[in-house]
């Protein structure tokens, strides 16, 4: 992970021509509300994790034109670009809270089980370049909250950038479709870890304050109470069809 971190830094530092900086700002979509069930997913994705894709999404709004990029650098990228994720992290915490996937994590964690160990999967998958996609700023900023009223079922506006982001999800449908069933097959995975743990879990006693007895229960509760079919691919497909488009 470390590596990671500072591996871009000293290839910058060496390197003039991949030091060109992207629009701003960079790390835009590193926001606080990116966690998923309170794990926090910030650093997983920068402005360059989208140049492998050579791809580039620009915008006029509504009109959304896709771009093939000549190279992976920098130089490449059109101006006023930022690098989106399609299905962005706020889907995956709305469907994991919704589906009471966050109190499995907790209840998890509660016998040794590290949340963010569990979500790596999840992690990987929407972090991954099928997912990304270099996109107008204008767009991706509104994207945001096109995305966030259409999963609380809120009226979308008619605005050409609120047009642009339906018109931009539709060049990407397919790929963003399979993101969300990959999401769905990375938790019922989470579920089946649960399941295999809690079977092998100690009963413990019925001691007022039995910490086995009382983290068995919850793990028991937390998956009789996990609701699976509120999917990511169920919340995808509603904002595919509520956001607005021309
Ligand atoms: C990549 O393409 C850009 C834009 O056409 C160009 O300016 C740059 O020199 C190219 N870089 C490489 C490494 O080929």
């Amino acid at each position: 992970m470390r590596w990671f971190a500072i591996l871009p830094t000293i290839l910058f530092a060496v390197s003039p021509a991949l030091s060109i900086p992207l629009s701003e700002p960079p790390l835009h979509l590193l926001g606080k509300r990116d966690a998923v069930c309170g794990v926090d997913f910030r650093s997983l994705v920068n402005s360059k994790s989208c140049l492998p894709k050579q791809v580039a999404f620009t915008s006029t709004p509504p009109a959304v034109t896709k771009v093939t990029l000549p190279n992976a650098s920098a130089a490449s990228v059109p101006k006023d670009s930022q690098c989106d994720h399609t299905v962005e992290l706020q889907v995956l915490d709305f469907v994991a809270k919704q589906a009471k996937l966050c109190e499995v994590l907790t209840a998890m964690a509660n016998v040794g089980q590290k949340k963010d160990s569990l979500l790596g999967p999840a992690s990987t998958t929407i972090s991954g370049i099928q997912n990304l996609n270099f996109l107008d700023k204008v767009v991706n900023n509104n994207k945001r909250s096109v995305v966030q009223k259409a999963l609380n079922g809120k009226p979308q506006g008619s605005q050409a950038k609120d047009a642009a982001v339906g018109n931009y999800l539709a060049l990407v449908k397919g790929d963003s479709v399979q993101i969300a069933s990959t999401l769905d097959a990375n938790i019922a995975t989470i579920i089946t870890t649960a399941q295999t743990v809690l079977q092998k879990l100690p009963p413990g006693t019925t001691k007022r304050g039995d910490k086995d007895r009382i983290n068995k229960e919850a793990l028991t509760t937390a998956l009789a109470n996990y609701d699976k079919t509120k999917t990511v691919t169920a919340a995808w497909n509603n904002v595919l069809a509520v956001a607005p488009h021309s």
